[in-house]
């Protein structure tokens, strides 16, 4: 190909062949075609869009920019569970033991924590002794004899979307839906899954803040999915506060076993349910939706789920005694309670904020290099809707270092709204979509 025809091309609104597409991200990955070429592209892209089946070139070519595991040698179905992400969102670390102990096969590659947001291999990482750096072997082991495994990415699983993601970072072509479905579902299909259930946030603390471009999203990735063969349910959930109340990597984790032993907060827990239960109905394991839920509902009341998390730990090499004892887990010297100086109710917690105080106390990454405090967060003793009296508790930063506690405490205070009236119940499980 000749870059620049195709760069002119898409730029005027015409069509890329599956040739033209899968040459020129070839031609990236490989390092013949630069990054100015491939950011003038992406920005014709954003102005342009992609047809369908612009798209799934595109996709395609991106799968096939590295390896692609093969988990056919493992009876049963693969599943796994996408989140577009958000703040307080440690639904994965419930999800994929619960989804194992149903007798689905969970191979999850996950992601770390970047700015306000938190990654899931940081969070397991908070378990003494918990590796996510396992090999290819390993993972496959553990996929089979376990039923789930959580990894990071590797460099040989879809590096056309490792170049770009960071190429798009910078050129302002990161918010654009045919280039995010095409990236996640590049690197979910790489994973060997034979079908994937997708957690769209959408609101003030997700990357698509109206229900529009959520579903727009959603439609997209389902019809990726479904193109390359595999079967793809979506749930649209509120991201418009946290999810859960704590914010923090070993504070997360604790909350996710929380909802393992059925005590988590309801929020939490519904979004958990709700996504397990997509995944056995993909997975054929259950009929339909209620009977899936069932399923599901038991592994919580049986502690079959908990018990399949220790499972993992120990598979991961970490101590699975952390997963019933929780002092076990990393804890913050000072705990420092934010209270509100006004009466009436919560009416709004804006998530990012959140996320932003976490990462000052030393809970997220500023760089890809920093390293992180896993003891460390936020939990939120109030949420949206709840009363609220002049000096009551908002929440409780938990910290080490005393120097950043007062910005904490600030950010977190001004983040809460309160008003006299209650607000408007939003709903949490949004909507559902499938390939139908
Ligand atoms: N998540 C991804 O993996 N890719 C994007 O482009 C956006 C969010």
């Amino acid at each position: 190909v000749h870059p620049y025809e195709v760069i002119k091309k898409k730029r005027d609104g015409g069509a890329l062949s599956a040739d033209e597409i899968r040459d020129f991200i070839a031609g990236y990955t490989r390092g013949g075609i630069p990054d100015y070429q491939m950011a003038a592209l992406c920005m014709a892209v954003f102005f342009r869009s992609l047809s369908p089946a612009e798209l799934a070139a595109w996709t395609e070519a991106m799968l096939h920019s590295g390896d692609i595991l093969d988990l056919s040698d493992i009876p049963g179905p693969k599943v796994d569970k996408h989140s577009t992400g958000g703040v307080g969102d440690k639904v994965s670390l419930a999800l994929a033991p619960l989804a194992a102990a149903c007798g689905v096969k969970v191979p999850m590659i996950s992601g770390r924590g970047l700015g306000h947001t938190g990654g899931t291999l940081d969070k397991l990482e908070s378990i003494p002794g918990f590796r996510v750096d396992l090999s290819t072997d390993d993972f496959r082991r553990i996929v089979r004899d376990v039923g789930a495994c959580l990894i990071g990415q590797t460099a040989r699983l879809a590096p056309a979307d490792k170049k770009l993601y960071a190429l798009r970072d910078v050129t302002a072509t990161v918010d654009c839906i045919p280039l995010i479905a095409s990236s996640i579902m590049s690197k979910k299909l790489a994973e060997g899954i034979d079908a994937l259930v997708l957690d769209v946030k959408v609101g003030s603390g997700a990357f698509m803040r109206d229900l529009e471009r959520a579903r727009e999203l959603a439609r997209t990735l389902i019809q990726i999915g479904r193109g390359m063969g595999k079967r793809v349910t979506a749930v649209i959930t509120d991201m418009d506060q946290p999810l859960g109340r704590a914010v923090g990597n070993a504070l997360e984790v604790a909350e996710a076993l929380d909802v393992l032993e059925g005590k988590g907060p309801a929020d939490l827990t519904e979004v958990t349910l709700v996504l397990t239960a997509e995944m056995l109905v993909l997975a054929g394991t259950a009929r339909s939706t209620v009977d899936a839920r069932a399923l599901v509902e038991r592994a919580v009341a049986d502690r079959s789920g908990l018990k399949k998390m220790a499972d993992i730990v120990r598979a991961h090499g970490g101590n699975p005694d952390a997963v019933t004892n929780r002092s076990l887990l990393p804890q913050a010297r000072t705990q420092v309670p934010v209270p509100t100086a006004a009466s009436g109710f919560v009416t709004g917690i804006d998530a990012e904020q959140i996320g932003l105080a976490a990462l000052a106390l030393g809970a997220g990454r500023e760089k890809t290099d920093s390293s992180i405090d896993p003891a460390v967060g936020v939990v939120l003793d109030r949420k949206v809707g709840d009363a609220v009296k002049t000096g009551d508790r908002l929440a409780t930063v938990h910290a080490n270092d005393a120097s950043r506690i007062t910005e904490a405490v600030q950010r977190v205070a001004t983040t809460y709204q309160i008003a006299a009236q209650p607000p408007a119940r939003r709903p949490l499980i949004v909507e559902r979509l499938d390939a139908a």
